[in-house]
């Protein structure tokens, strides 16, 4: 089971099934401001709809072909991190998160990051790890930045948001730098 410690505050943890429910209302609780950047707030209506990503993760993890973690703050869920997919092939993570609106502003993400990116380097022996910004999601690409990834460029028109395509910032870190960056 993937479980981290990141600090005496936080941890991450695989989401279970029994956290449809407190998921949910987190998730309710923010849909305005997670609708601007995330496309699958409209097709969650209900804990039923969170149980059924939770078990779509779960299945992906049984796979070994990514996960999703809780970021738990003193056990209560603030946010989500994870591989949305793992191509092994090319030994390639690609990253996706949220936080809840009040816990912005705090490194919280930042910080959630740099555990799982340790893990993705160290434990699972990824080489290369993509995150993938809406190039108007300033928020979301002050990670990667802060994190040392490199801005490999734009795509034009890369997802649909719900009425409007947004491009795409690609960010990338392969594993020597991180490696060289921790030594230096
Ligand atoms: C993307 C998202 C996670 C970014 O949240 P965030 O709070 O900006 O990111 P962090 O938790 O890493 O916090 C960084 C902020 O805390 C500040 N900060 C405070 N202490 C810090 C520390 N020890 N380390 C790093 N940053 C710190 C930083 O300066 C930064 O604030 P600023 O942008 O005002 O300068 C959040 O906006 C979100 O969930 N948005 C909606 C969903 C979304 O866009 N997901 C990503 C799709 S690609």
């Amino acid at each position: 089971m993937f479980s981290c410690r990141v600090n005496d505050r936080y941890e991450l943890r695989l989401l279970q099934a029994s956290d449809s429910d407190e998921l949910f209302v987190l998730t309710n609780a923010n849909r305005s401001y997670l609708r601007t950047w995330l496309p699958w707030l409209d097709s969650t209506n209900s804990a039923s709809d969170t149980k059924n990503f939770i078990h779509s993760t779960l299945e992906q993890f049984a796979k070994n072909q990514g996960f999703v973690a809780a970021i738990c703050e003193k056990k209560s869920i603030i946010g989500v991190i994870g591989f949305n997919q793992i191509d092994w092939q090319n030994r390639i993570g690609y990253l996706g998160y949220w936080l809840a609106e009040a816990y912005q502003g705090q490194g919280i993400m930042t910080i959630s990051c740099r555990v799982v990116i340790d893990y993705a380097f160290t434990t699972l022996n990824l080489n290369r790890l993509v995150i993938f910004c809406a190039s108007e999601n300033k928020r979301s690409q002050g990670i990667p930045q802060r994190l040392g990834f490199n801005h490999e460029g734009t795509m034009c028109e890369a997802e649909w948001l719900y009425d409007h395509f947004v491009d795409h910032e690609i960010y990338a870190l392969v594993r020597r730098d991180w490696n060289s960056r921790d030594t230096k």
